[in-house]
């Protein structure tokens, strides 16, 4: 990693932090999801203004026993109820180099368990985090930590490293242990997110899907599906995107841009990432936070 590129994850992560500071006091049960998602989305675009930062990624609003990759549709009416466990992950990168990071709020206080053992796992798990540490370590540490409160971890949700417009690269740190033996390294990024659970600890994919990104671009016969291609390669690189956003930036009438979604998928250009939930009628809680490792010290971004 140079100098710059270091530069460019923290000034990501100073944008997010502002980001997170303002959701912290302005997200109350009564709102309406998607009004909360544009909001923070916005306070993103107002905080890197002169950082030419971007969102990393759509903000994730997974509530109760959805885990994550949730984001309301531009038509959602989902209104936040006092009781619910919401995760707020969200994302600021800055030509391409991504602060990845989430907190849950649950506004009766009836999970607060849950979410101080995410909080706490992600504490501990940062705290062992350096050059040379064996992934095992930090997912033995993060799985400790989670079951001393009484909780399960998720074992198919992970954290990973980060790369330049990629959110989710190698290597995976899960957050149990598998010994891995895979060590850490001088020079790259990663976030590590706690998933904390009620229910089994595994999650499955539903049905709905908000959320995109490009796959593998490659040519397309149909001249709307090239045309959607061609705006979020532009836009969005290979960073996830919302419908949403699409709706809103490309002047593509529905149907035209239905039918182009289907043939991108359809052709593997581009993937979706389903909604990721446990069993009805549990809970799921998450922390994260991105680091560098740069200069011989853990830099926790936010
Ligand atoms: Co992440």
């Amino acid at each position: 990693m140079e100098k710059e590129e270091a530069e460019k994850y923290i000034l990501a992560g100073r944008i997010t932090k502002i980001a997170v500071q303002k959701a912290k006091k302005a997200i109350k049960p009564g709102q309406k999801l998607l009004e909360i998602a544009l909001s923070i989305e916005k306070s993103i675009v107002i905080a890197a203004v002169e950082g030419r930062g971007k969102p990393a990624f759509p903000v994730n609003l997974s509530i109760n026993e959805n885990a994550a990759h949730f984001t309301p549709s531009s038509t959602s009416t989902e209104v936040l109820k006092e009781s619910d466990v919401l995760k707020v992950d969200l994302g600021c990168h800055v030509d391409g180099f991504i602060c990845d990071t989430a907190f849950t709020l649950n506004f009766d206080n009836s999970h607060a368990k849950m979410i101080e053992a995410a909080e706490h796992a992600l504490e501990e798990g940062l705290k062992v985090s350096a050059d040379k540490v064996e992934i095992g370590k930090i997912s033995e540490t993060i799985e400790k930590a989670i079951k001393a409160k009484g909780f399960n971890p998720i074992k198919n949700l992970t954290g990973h490293g980060l790369a330049q417009y990629e959110q989710h690269a190698l290597p995976s740190i899960p957050n149990m242990d598998t010994g891995n033996p895979k060590q850490l390294e001088e020079g790259n990024a990663y976030a590590i997110e706690p998933f904390v659970t009620n229910g089994e600890g595994y999650v499955r994919e539903g049905q709905q899907s908000e959320i995109f990104a490009v796959d593998k671009p490659r040519n397309v016969r149909n001249a709307y599906a090239r045309k959607l291609l061609e705006f979020v390669l532009a836009e969005y690189e290979t960073l996830p995107f919302a419908l949403r956003w699409i709706e809103k930036g490309l002047k593509l009438p529905e149907f035209q841009r239905r039918v182009a979604v289907r043939e991108l998928l359809k052709a593997g250009c581009i993937r979706s990432f389903p909604i990721l939930h446990e069993q009805p009628g549990k809970f799921v809680a998450q922390a994260e936070k991105s680091f560098i490792l740069f200069e011989g010290k853990t830099t926790v971004l936010c």
